[in-house]
């Protein structure tokens, strides 16, 4: 009796006092190392050996947000034994992919489309030597050999299949911590993958970049290599789970769900299938006919991509939108809506989590968000009577929801514009003036390729483009003639005003905050990074 109340004391007094001894160099668990040091894990998230049924599927994890492995279930899939590399360049080569360096959010790389842009063909013959990572909308004809999972073939996961994405490189990719907006099955193809998984419920001690309100994904100020706990004290509590994934494994991936991913084998490739945040599930249809596995290009995706224009990669899911629309409308007295009260709407989906102000946009520019609302307007009112109803709101097909969100949400990287988009016009004057060569009145086309690839970090593509303007007479030099006469031009190309994405540049000023805590070398794969860092240009959302 006395020993134990003895006891008691003693682990009351050290547990108490003992924080406040705690010499300076006493560092929390796993300061500065890579992210998981910080505590045990909680252990492996479930696997399963067979695709579950619908209804178990929907119970135990899709309702409850809960990630599973199902192990080997995508080893049918005409994908996984068909897609070697001399396959995908015979079949598929000419196709257009997205592109982004193997350390997420590092640099944009160059294809042979442009920036962030290049065709199969040209990655294939170079992505086992350059720093260049697939991930991209997956082109439609491919689309054929990747199958959907039985038990996400029936009821209201059937018609909610948002867009299919590609992921290829040669391993030795690393992301964020972060969240994505949809739901997602991931299915390996070839390599290994290690998942770290966090719950929803433990994000409030967890580092986010803020959002704007509307967003369902986001990423964490964290370094994965090095996280500081002294600054973000509160992530020690923070529990984690993982799952590691091997050629032939599908994750389930719940909407909003953090994850940090990590990849290796000399070849790495996936392709993931999303689906709609779904709050409740209408089992019709699943137990009658036994739910099968179906080529995706049977599927009825909501987003598709030919290959070959633009892509639709992370577009916003229409029937939220639909819901949206909806529920703004019905705010109204008047059960109308007009460009104003859209307007208004759309102020508040871009105004900032962390500040009630509707004020405070995160694209600032009020002009952006005026023609926005113009072009939706022009949607919901063809007529041009100036508003529409919400009876109107509610009859909108998926094609006209589609192109609302269009208007609305479309990353510049997904077209092959976006280097016109990044590039300011001033650094590409420079670059001309720099290669112009005064005396022999002279500039010269391969000169200026170089130095544009060089010093822009730019692509053979779009510099030819830009040189064609500034001799239009093929000459393979321009003079200063020439260049009066193509210069305003050229600088028309490029887009003056660059669109400032807060949460991009919050996390580069927590970066480089973070740095002077690090303790630990720095690691060969952050020398590699810094040396690829591109001159310095945001990138926007819109
Ligand atoms: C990719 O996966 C296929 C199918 O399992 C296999 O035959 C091939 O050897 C793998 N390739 C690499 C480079 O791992
Ligand atoms: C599984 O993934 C975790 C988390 O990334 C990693 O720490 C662990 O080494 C992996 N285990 C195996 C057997 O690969
Ligand atoms: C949009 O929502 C309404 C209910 O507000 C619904 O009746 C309609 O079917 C939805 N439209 C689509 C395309 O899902």
């Amino acid at each position: 009796m006395e020993a134990s109340s003895y006891f008691v004391f003693l682990v009351v007094f050290c547990c108490s006092v003992l924080p406040s001894l705690k010499s300076e160099s006493e560092l929390p668990r796993g300061h500065g190392e890579e992210l998981g040091k910080h505590r045990d894990p909680e252990g492996h998230i479930p696997v399963l050996y067979d695709v579950p049924s619908p209804l178990e599927f929907w119970e135990k994890y899709a309702s409850q947000r809960k990630p599973v492995l199902l192990k080997g279930v995508a080893k049918n899939f005409p994908a996984y034994s068909q897609w070697t590399d001399e396959y995908l360049r015979e079949n598929y080569g000419e196709l257009k992919v997205k592109l982004e360096a193997k350390v997420e959010k590092d640099h944009y790389p160059v294809g042979e489309k442009g920036l962030a842009q290049d065709t199969i063909r040209n990655f294939l013959k170079t992505y086992k030597n350059q720093d260049k990572y697939i991930v991209s909308q997956l082109p439609d004809p491919m689309s054929k050999e990747v199958l959907v999972l039985p038990c996400v073939r029936c009821g209201s996961f059937k018609n909610r299949v948002l867009e299919a994405n590609l992921w290829l490189s040669s391993g030795g990719t690393k992301s964020l911590l972060h969240k994505d907006a949809d739901n997602a099955f991931n299915c390996l193809l070839n390599g290994t993958k290690d998942w770290i998984l966090i719950d929803p419920e433990h994000e409030v001690n967890v580092p986010m970049a803020e959002e704007a309100v509307s967003e369902y994904g986001g990423f964490s100020l964290i370094n994965v290599d090095g996280v500081n706990l002294q600054r973000y004290p509160d992530f020690a509590k923070v529990p984690w789970w993982y799952a590691n994934i091997t050629a032939g494994d599908c994750l389930w991936l719940p909407y909003s769900y953090l994850h940090q991913v990590r990849s290796y084998g000399t070849k790495n490739m996936a392709v993931s299938v999303l689906f709609s945040r779904l709050k409740e599930f209408d089992s019709t249809g699943c137990d009658t006919a036994k739910p099968e596995y179906t080529p995706l290009s049977e599927a009825d995706m909501v987003w598709t991509y030919d290959g070959v224009t633009s892509q639709t990669m992370g577009n916003t899911d229409p029937f939220e939108l639909n819901e949206t629309l909806v529920h703004w409308c019905e705010e109204n007295k008047d059960k109308q809506v007009d460009a104003a009260t859209f307007l208004k709407g759309l102020e508040e989906m871009q105004a900032m989590e962390e500040e009630d102000d509707a004020e405070n946009t995160a694209v600032h520019d009020e002009d952006i968000l005026e023609e926005i609302s113009r072009r939706v307007m022009m949607i919901l009112d063809p007529t041009g009577r100036g508003s529409a109803s919400c009876d109107r709101l509610k009859q909108l097909t998926v094609a006209e929801l589609k192109a609302v969100a269009e208007v609305m949400s479309s990353d510049p990287a997904n077209t092959e514009e976006y280097e016109y988009k990044t590039f300011s016009p001033e650094n590409v004057r420079t670059v001309i003036m720099s290669v112009y060569d005064k005396d022999a009145d002279r500039l010269d086309l391969e000169a200026f390729i170089q130095q544009y690839q060089d010093i822009l970090q730019g692509s053979e593509k779009i510099a030819r483009e830009v040189f064609e303007v500034l001799d239009p007479d093929n000459k393979g030099y321009a003079n200063k003639n020439d260049l009066k006469g193509g210069m305003s031009q050229v600088m028309d190309m490029f887009t003056p005003r660059q669109i400032e994405d807060p949460a991009g540049v919050q996390w580069e000023q927590a970066q480089r905050e973070d740095e002077m805590f690090r303790r630990d070398a720095e690691t060969p794969m952050q020398t590699h990074r810094e040396d690829n860092k591109q001159a310095g240009h945001s990138h926007g959302e819109l």
